[in-house]
């Protein structure tokens, strides 16, 4: 919500406030124990997700979602002081998804179509984790859900 939130004060469009909101809703569609990066286990919430979104919506919406944990080991290896900002959650997740990105991996990164959208993504996602914020309401998101399908059903 706060990720959706911050989308949208900066003037996203609506298939990236969409994704911003359900980015990590393949952590809703496994099986798997809330504690599995302890146990050395990478649930690829990512893949799960944005498998799950393109029955719903287009590659603008499912492409940052499933390049949110790229853009993580992408920024760990473009911007020295990325990495010192994450949380712990996510600094023990980075070593199962692969640790940051080497030279070569983060130049060829640069060249898919949504890797700014996937970036942009990414920092809202790191920024969304202020206890007590207040942040509109689901259905607030409501009309940018019905613009992102419409803008799917378009596509095809
Ligand atoms: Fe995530």
């Amino acid at each position: 919500m706060q990720a959706a939130f911050f989308a949208e004060r900066e003037g996203a469009s609506s298939p990236l406030i969409v994704a911003a909101l359900l980015h990590d809703v393949g952590h809703l569609l496994h099986d798997l124990p809330a504690d599995a990066p302890d146990r050395g286990i990478d649930d690829r919430h990512e893949e799960l997700g944005a498998h799950w979104l393109q029955a719903r919506f287009a590659a603008n919406v499912c492409d940052p979602v499933q390049l949110h944990v790229v853009a993580k080991r992408y920024l760990c290896a473009v911007e020295p002081t990325y990495l010192g900002q994450l949380s712990a959650p996510s600094i023990q997740s980075l070593g199962l998804q692969g640790g940051p990105m080497s030279p070569d991996e983060a130049r060829q990164f640069e060249q898919h179509p949504h890797f700014c959208d996937a970036v942009r993504l990414r920092k809202w996602d790191d920024a969304a984790k202020v206890e007590g914020l207040v942040t509109p309401y689901i259905e607030h998101f409501a009309p940018h859900l019905d613009a992102a399908a419409k803008l799917a059903g378009a596509a095809e």
